[in-house]
């Protein structure tokens, strides 16, 4: 593919990862419906070209396809040079019904899985691990003790958050436990975050940009919403897994949000690109934003989000994006 994406910074801890990170989570990952997203020849056929473009960031979690998420781009590995991949996963989700310890954020099952998913992925280290969300019932001392031996251990690198709820003061919280005790804090957030999911501009933002923490979006496409294939009134359309979702349609096919698809299909024919390659350069063009995290179905997908890096918006373009949304905090 003729595109080299370019390196930004993660935060302040000097490394530096590709501006389009490549998410894995719909690898082996069965919908609602009973439908297969994305099987192990397509994954690698997706890391290729994510790879042939100059792509580096990988992003992954332990309970994606049940683990076969990480096993399939531990396969891919192993044909290249793993240091120079930046790879992340994540832990919260249950691995085995019925046990409440195979679940959540407790010592036991953090320092357990994170060997399983070193084994998945054919690697000594993970440069970033994120906790999937947050467990109630584990302190938030306790968690960053875990977290931060894990790192004393070798086998992560980086700490990061993912959220749903963007409970920003949990992370200002832990990493105040952290700073107190000398242990590693959180440097990278992952976030929901498109021009239709916006609460975490509330304070969650400022709370990164405050304290020099990365934030990685994840579906900054709003799961598809924003490649433009869905219309008002219109049946869904044939290519296309979201309507195999529980709760999608009522979530995104919202007048609210066309309205900001509305904006985003003006700027797409102003600037001669994609409605998805607008969404994702909205991204890469904000400030408090390090590298979003796409997903794609197919090749043909990827390749045109890419893309999205060789997009360009005047600030007018940039300020009427973000004007789009009516009242970017109604999500909270
Ligand atoms: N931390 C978390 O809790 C969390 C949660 C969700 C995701 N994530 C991470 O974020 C990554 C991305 O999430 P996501 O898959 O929801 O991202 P997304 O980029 O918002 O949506 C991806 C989906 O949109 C459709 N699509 C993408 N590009 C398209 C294009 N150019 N044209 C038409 N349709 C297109 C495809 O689905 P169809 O073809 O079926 O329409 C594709 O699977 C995940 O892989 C995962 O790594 C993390």
């Amino acid at each position: 593919m003729d595109l080299d994406l370019d390196t930004v910074p993660m935060g302040r801890t000097g490394l530096e990862v590709s501006e389009i990170a490549f998410g894995t989570w719909r690898f082996g990952r069965e919908t609602a419906a009973g439908n297969l997203e994305i099987s192990r020849e397509r994954g690698h056929d997706l890391l290729d070209t994510y790879e042939a473009a100059g792509g580096r960031f990988i992003d992954t979690a332990n309970v994606y396809g049940g683990g076969v998420s990480e096993e399939w781009i531990g396969e891919w590995m192993e044909e290249r040079n793993r240091d120079e991949f930046v790879i992340a996963s994540k832990i919260f989700g249950s691995t085995r019904e019925d046990d409440p310890n195979a679940g959540g954020l407790n010592r036991k099952h953090v320092r357990n899985q994170i060997d399983v998913m070193l084994d998945r992925l054919g690697t000594d280290y993970l440069d970033v691990l994120y906790i999937h969300r947050w467990d109630e019932s584990t302190a938030a001392r306790e968690l960053m003790r875990t977290l931060n031996s894990l790192v004393e251990d070798g086998k992560v690198h980086y700490l990061g958050a993912s959220t749903g709820r963007p409970n920003g003061w949990r992370i200002a919280r832990a990493n105040e436990i952290a700073r107190q005790h000398g242990w590693v804090p959180f440097t990278v957030t992952q976030p929901r975050y498109s021009l239709v999911n916006r609460e975490i501009e509330a304070e969650y933002m400022e709370l990164c940009r405050e304290r020099d923490i990365g934030i990685a979006p994840w579906s900054p496409l709003a799961q598809g919403f924003l490649t433009g294939k869905y219309e008002r009134d219109a049946d869904m359309p044939d290519d296309s897994t979201a309507s195999d979702s529980d709760r999608w349609e009522e979530n995104y096919l919202t007048e609210t949000n066309f309205d900001v698809l509305d904006e985003v299909r003006d700027v797409a024919e102003e600037v001669g690109a994609t409605e998805a390659q607008v969404a994702l350069a909205y991204q890469l063009h904000h400030a408090d934003v390090t590298a979003p995290i796409v997903g794609a179905r197919t090749t043909d997908q990827l390749e045109e989000n890419l893309r999205a890096a060789t997009v360009s918006l005047s600030d007018e373009q940039f300020e009427r994006l973000e004007a789009s949304k009516a009242d970017p905090y109604a999500d909270i």
